[in-house]
């Protein structure tokens, strides 16, 4: 019989006795949406534990790029990255932008700061990056492009949770940063997101827009979606923040095996710290040379799964290449040359903070020879 299933990821979840006190305070507050209670603690706590000014939470990862775009009233083209989960680039076409995709700086997997000028043109109005795997971005050299070319910058940091660069918060740089609470992320909320920003009538006008736009009882300044988050999954939130320091702790331990372990394997590939950042080791990327280690990637993904180890080739494929997206001028293959390798040699092994030192050890015999 096939070994017990070990899965890419694995939700963290609130005590259940813990939550049930919660549930049962807003079974009397009757008050279940709509900025409750739960929901305003949930902001506070969140801005104290990011350390970031303002925080308006969502109900997923996705709208709030969508809202952030139309907040800031981006408009023609944007620059942004193929390297990605689809949604960083469906909330470009939910705002009826185009998106321009550049290249990745192989050595991070983020946008090639280097890159960015070559693609802009009169109509460019904004960048849009992203921390993959939670890896900081070049902020300083995004910030001076924009600030060149006069452009915003709105950053999906849907896998930075709690990210710092010398001590300070990756989610304070550009205009915006969005986050993504998913069940698969290192911080949940079961389905959840949020928006951070610098200031209060920033903050103002992002909680109109997530509520339809109403500006008070009476008034509605813009068509907004409904996109806020219930009292349940704020107070499952706020119970989960409790705990995720020693979630990340228990993932930086399964980090530092994978590492000693792959560091030697000739053909695997992966990233190790950056000097200076917290990391919060959302994912273990190793990227595998096919020639060098005598196997493809695709050979290696799926001898793990019939073994019932679950890694994920994440992102794969890129954006650029579905039907949705594939048309545009940027999209072309040859224009984003280290997007493709990235994305024909990624495997995400499992991680999570209740990988065992077994599963660790059972993962790593099927990669080490
Ligand atoms: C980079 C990135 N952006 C956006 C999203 C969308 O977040 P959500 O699934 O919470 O809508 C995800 C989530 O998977 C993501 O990985």
């Amino acid at each position: 019989m096939a070994e017990k299933q070990i899965t890419v990821t694995s939700p963290l979840m609130p005590n259940l006795d813990e939550l049930n006190q919660y549930l049962q305070d807003i079974w009397q507050r009757k008050w279940i949406t709509n900025n409750g209670h739960y929901h305003k603690e949930l902001e506070k706590a969140l801005c104290e534990y990011l350390d970031v000014p303002y925080v308006s939470l969502f109900t997923n990862g996705t709208l709030p790029l969508i809202t952030a775009l139309q907040a800031l009233r981006i408009t023609g083209e944007v620059i942004t990255t193929p390297y990605s989960f689809v949604a960083t680039t469906h909330a470009l076409w939910w705002n009826g932008i185009k998106p321009v995709f550049v290249d990745i700086d192989p050595t991070t997997g983020n946008l090639d700061p280097d890159q960015i000028e070559a693609a802009i043109t009169p109509r460019t109005t904004a960048i849009m990056p992203v921390h993959v795997y939670g890896k900081p971005c070049d902020t300083e050299r995004i910030q001076e492009i924009a600030d060149k070319y006069g452009l915003k910058v709105i950053y999906d940091a849907a896998h930075a949770f709690g990210v710092k660069v010398n001590g300070t918060s990756i989610l304070n740089a550009g205009d915006m940063s969005t986050l993504s609470f998913h069940a698969t992320k290192v911080y949940n909320t079961i389905e959840g997101g949020a928006l951070v920003m610098h200031d209060e009538q920033t903050k103002k006008r992002i909680d109109y827009l997530k509520n339809f736009g109403f500006a008070g009882e009476t008034e509605v300044v813009a068509p907004g979606i409904n996109s806020k988050m219930d009292e349940m999954r704020a107070a499952y939130g706020l119970l989960n923040l409790k705990q995720v320091d020693a979630a990340i702790e228990a993932r930086h331990q399964v980090a530092i095996k994978y590492r000693e372990a792959l560091r030697d394997v000739e053909g695997i590939t992966f990233f190790d710290d950056m000097p200076g950042v917290k990391h919060n080791y959302s994912y273990f990327p190793i990227f595998v040379d096919a020639e060098k280690y005598g196997m493809t990637r695709d050979e290696l993904y799926f001898k793990m799964k019939e073994q019932n180890v679950l890694g994920r080739r994440y992102f794969y494929p890129l954006i650029s290449t579905f039907s949705t997206y594939r048309g545009l001028d940027s999209a072309k293959p040859s224009n984003l040359p280290n997007a493709h390798k990235m994305a024909d040699e990624v495997i995400c092994l499992p991680m999570h903070h209740a990988l065992s030192e077994e599963d660790v050890q059972r993962i790593l015999e099927l990669i080490v020879k």
